[in-house]
This record gives structure tokens, C-alpha cells and sequence, in this order.
């Protein structure tokens, strides 16, 4: 029927064999809003299949002519930016503008993507063997980068276009191809995304989307003897993941507990600023969102009263009218922010606003005068409720931080850069902001999460190097 969304496979958009369909219900009305098919593991044998046999042909397409393809693919995509953007809100109740935002970010790190792959896939290295004892000059060693093979995608709901495209991209411009698995939120979007790819007119079978429930195709996809490369971002899944894999390299980012390390000396503006920005924007919906607030003791009061003032200023209501706090993405998410809530409230944290939930949508909620035994000191709601604990020394919220299970990033305030500078070398994090909040972008910078919050890292140069690998042939002179 025409009201379920096809996936698509052999260049062709697809009904699945089972009949069946996944909702994909909308954050805010509650309601289902579209349908997605439930692949079934045969229609995921099919793609595998499709997708080594279109691989090989593609390894050999020239690399100029691959980053053209991109970089049409990526103004198809800029084109398209309201349409994405629309279901965006629908389905993961993102606000309008940062849904734009997202379908734009997406198609400039496709573009760039291209561009960094010719450049560093078009260098190889040369060397010769009489450097190494005991040899003569008598070997000269040939490099380059070749590809893994199929790469599977697992992008999450918080960025269903842009991690999908920032795994779609490095693939495909070092000569793989791309089986991408969208999360249930978002999987419209993602289809709309690669609708975009299926104009530019890439070659049948490089590209496939397979759509379905995670215990009908989950394991079946990222078990599958298929799968050259496993590039996941999201949640607890990936531990499970990188368990179950076989012997293909991987990348994941599994999430965060990223901590603000606020000084005495510290702009407060500057840092309540950032708090808000880090710890609410999507309603606190990102890896790299301000989850704990470290603040001296002795600026707490003043730092407090500052967020307090910006949070009560924030709009909150729906995606469609961009209000700055939407509905949380699924009604079990908000039943698990919540619960971090009442956990904190039982044990005695001080309350900076009223607690207030409607359906999905709660309330931006800051939490003062928390504690290490209190669960939202170390869970990460992924929602719009930040905890504050004031800390006595620099070394008690570098202690704090470190206990954490997670590494992703971190940012300190401090007007001392030789502070900083300490502060993020004792930090077990994959990347400290001094005097920022935390967060991925720019696209080519390096993004990586230390403990469980990672394996690999991203950002555009280390995914294309993470997605190759390094081939020699040896001229024996002689
Ligand atoms: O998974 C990473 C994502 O949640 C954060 O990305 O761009 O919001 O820092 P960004």
C-alpha cells in the first residue's frame, strides 16, 4: 500500500516481502505519522550481495569521477534541504530551524569529504629497503589506500542525515559501498537522504537502505559474513555490537556524560551561555550535550542564578514553531528522564525550576546540589535535565569526571589558559573545549570518545583512513 515507504536496493525503491511495516510514531502528537517496510533477512542477504558486486566496479571508477558524484550528491541534498527538514521535525520533533541546519551541515560534509578524499587517497607512499639493518638497496615498497569492501551504516536518531551521511560519504569516496541501517526515528529522512544519492545517479547496488526492526535484521546485519566495516553511532547497542562483530574494524560512538568544569576565575556570562547552549539545545538530545555542570564552590550561587535566568527564557513547545524544547524522541525516553528526576528529588537535589511534563515534552529542568549517589550524577538522561554539583577542587571534578564509564568530551572555563591546558590533560576524555561547549562539528575536526564511548575516531580525514586500508606491492631489484 502506498502509505508505507519503500526501502531501497539495487537502485530501486522496494516493498518488502514480509507485508509488514514499522510505525514511526511522531514525538509530538503521539501519533503514528509514517510507515516504514520490515525487511526481512533474505531482502538483507539480497542487498549484501548487491552491494560486494557493485563494490568491485566502483574500486576501479577514477577517484575524480566518484568525488563528482559527491559532490553532486550533496547539492541534490542542499536542494532538497526543506523537505528533510520537514520530516525531521515529524519524526524525531527536531526544531525547524536546527533541522535545516542539519540537512545543510550534511550536504557541506559530503562536498568536503569528497575533496579530503582526493587528496589524501591520491597520495600513496614509496620506500625503499636500505634504511632497515642488514638490507641493501634492493627492495622498493609501493602503498596506497584500497577499500574495505561493504561498509554497514548505523546512524542514530538525534542526526538521522547528517551521521548517516558522515559514514556515507568517507565510504563511498575510498571505493566502498554502503548498506545504511536508519534508526526507526528518523528512517523517513534517511530515505529522503538517499533519494538525493539515487539522483545524483550513483551505479545500482553501491547504495542500499534496509529498513526494519532491530530484532528481525539488527544482529542479522551486523553479524553478517557481508559486512566489511562497522561504522555505529548510538547507544548501549554498539557495546553489544562490538561483541558480536567479527574481525572488521570498527567505529562507534556510543554517547556521553560530558562535564563543565567551571573555576573561580571564569567568565560567568561566557560559561552560563554555554551551559544552556551545551546542556539544552535539542532538548539535551546529543552525545556531546553538557550532562554535569563541575562549578567551585565559591561561584556555584552566581553560576546558577546566570543558567536559572537563560533557562527561564527558553521557548518550549513544538518543533514546528522552532521552540527551543521539543518532545523527546519516544515516550520511554521521557519515562527514563524522568525517572533520573524523581531518583534525584527522593535524594534531596534542590529543584531550579518546577517539575513539568506533557506527553513527551518536559520542561527544561536544572538540578542544583547534586550528589555521587544520586543516578543523574553519572547517567546520561538524553534529555532536557542538567545536574549541577559543586565541587570544593579543581581535582575533585577532574575525579568526578574520570569515574565516569563514558570519555567523550568535556569543556572548562577558566580565564587561565595554564589551568586549562592541565585541566584538559588530566581530563579521560577524547576531546576538551576551553571555554566552549562540547561539541563534534566542524565536520573535519577529529571525533572520538575514550572508555565506553568509543572505539576509532571520526571526523572526515580519520573516517576515509578508518575505511581503507593500506595495500603494497614490493619491486624486488636484482
Ligand atoms: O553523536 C554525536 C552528536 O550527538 C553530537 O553532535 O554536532 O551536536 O556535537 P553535535
Amino acid at each position: 500500500d502506498g502509505d508505507v515507504y519503500k526501502y531501497y536496493a539495487d537502485g530501486e525503491w522496494k516493498k518488502s516481502a514480509s507485508g509488514k511495516s514499522v510505525p514511526i510514531i511522531n514525538p509530538t502528537t503521539r501519533k503514528t505519522q509514517y510507515k516504514v517496510q520490515a525487511c526481512t533477512q533474505e531482502e538483507v542477504n539480497k542487498v549484501m550481495e548487491a552491494a560486494k558486486a557493485a563494490q568491485k566496479s566502483w574500486a576501479r571508477t577514477p577517484l575524480w569521477k566518484r568525488a563528482e558524484l559527491l559532490h553532486k550528491a550533496a547539492a541534490i541534498l542542499k536542494d532538497h534541504r526543506a523537505s528533510i527538514a520537514e520530516c525531521l521535525v515529524k519524526e524525531i520533533a527536531k526544531p525547524a530551524k536546527d533541522a535545516v541546519t542539519e540537512v545543510v551541515r550534511s550536504g557541506d560534509l559530503v562536498s568536503y569529504t569528497a575533496e579530503e578524499g582526493v587528496r589524501i587517497l591520491g597520495e600513496g607512499k614509496f620506500l625503499v629497503s636500505d634504511s632497515f639493518p642488514g638490507n641493501e638497496r634492493t627492495k622498493y615498497c609501493l602503498s596506497s589506500k584500497i577499500p574495505l569492501g561493504v561498509v554497514l551504516a548505523i546512524p542514530p536518531f538525534n542526526y538521522p542525515v547528517n551521521l548517516a551521511v558522515s559514514k556515507i560519504a568517507p565510504a563511498l569516496i575510498a571505493g566502498n559501498s554502503l548498506v545504511l541501517k536508519p534508526p526507526t526515528q528518523g528512517a523517513v529522512s534517511a530515505l529522503h537522504m538517499i533519494y538525493c544519492f539515487h539522483l545524483a545517479g550513483f551505479p545500482k547496488g553501491l547504495i542500499s537502505c534496509v529498513t526494519g526492526k532491530g530484532s528481525e535484521i539488527g544482529d542479522f546485519l551486523t553479524m553478517h559474513p557481508g559486512v566489511n566495516c562497522i561504522s555505529f553511532t548510538g547507544g548501549d547497542t554498539g557495546i553489544a555490537i562490538s561483541k558480536k562483530a567479527g574481525m572488521i574494524p570498527l567505529q562507534m560512538e556510543l554517547g556521553g556524560k560530558d562535564a563543565c568544569i567551571v573555576l573561580e576565575d571564569a567568565d560567568l556570562d561566557l560559561t552560563a551561555a554555554n551551559i544552556v547552549k551545551g546542556g539544552f539545545s535539542y532538548s539535551g538530545q546529543r552525545c556531546t550535550a553538557v550532562k554535569v555542570v563541575l562549578v567551585m564552590e565559591s561561584v556555584a550561587d552566581a553560576l546558577v542564578d546566570k543558567v536559572k535566568a537563560k533557562v527561564a527564557k527558553l521557548t518550549v513547545g513544538s518543533p514546528e514553531e522552532d521552540c527551543d524544547i521539543t518532545p523527546v524522541v519516544t515516550e520511554s525516553s521521557a519515562n527514563f528522564i524522568e525517572g533520573l528526576v524523581m531518583d534525584a528529588k527522593e535524594k534531596g537535589a534542590t529543584f531550579c525550576q518546577e517539575y513539568r511534563r506533557e506527553g513527551n515534552l518536559i520542561w527544561p529542568l536544572l538540578l542544583d546540589h547534586v550528589r555521587p549517589d544520586m543516578r543523574i550524577a553519572w547517567e546520561e538522561p538524553f534529555g532536557p535535565v542538567l545536574p549541577v554539583m559543586r565541587i570544593n577542587s579543581v581535582e575533585e571534578g577532574i575525579h568526578h569526571c574520570n569515574a565516569s564509564n563514558f570519555g567523550l568530551q568535556g569543556c572548562v572555563f577558566t580565564r587561565d589558559i595554564n589551568k586549562a591546558l592541565m585541566i584538559s590533560d588530566a581530563m579521560e576524555t577524547g576531546t576538551v573545549q576551553i571555554n566552549s561547549a562540547p561539541a563534534r562539528g566542524p565536520d573535519h575536526f577529529p571525533f572520538q570518545g575514550l572508555k565506553d564511548s568509543g572505539i576509532g575516531s571520526q571526523g572526515i580525514t580519520n573516517s576515509i583512513n578508518m575505511m581503507t586500508k593500506i595495500k603494497s606491492t614490493v619491486i624486488n631489484l636484482p
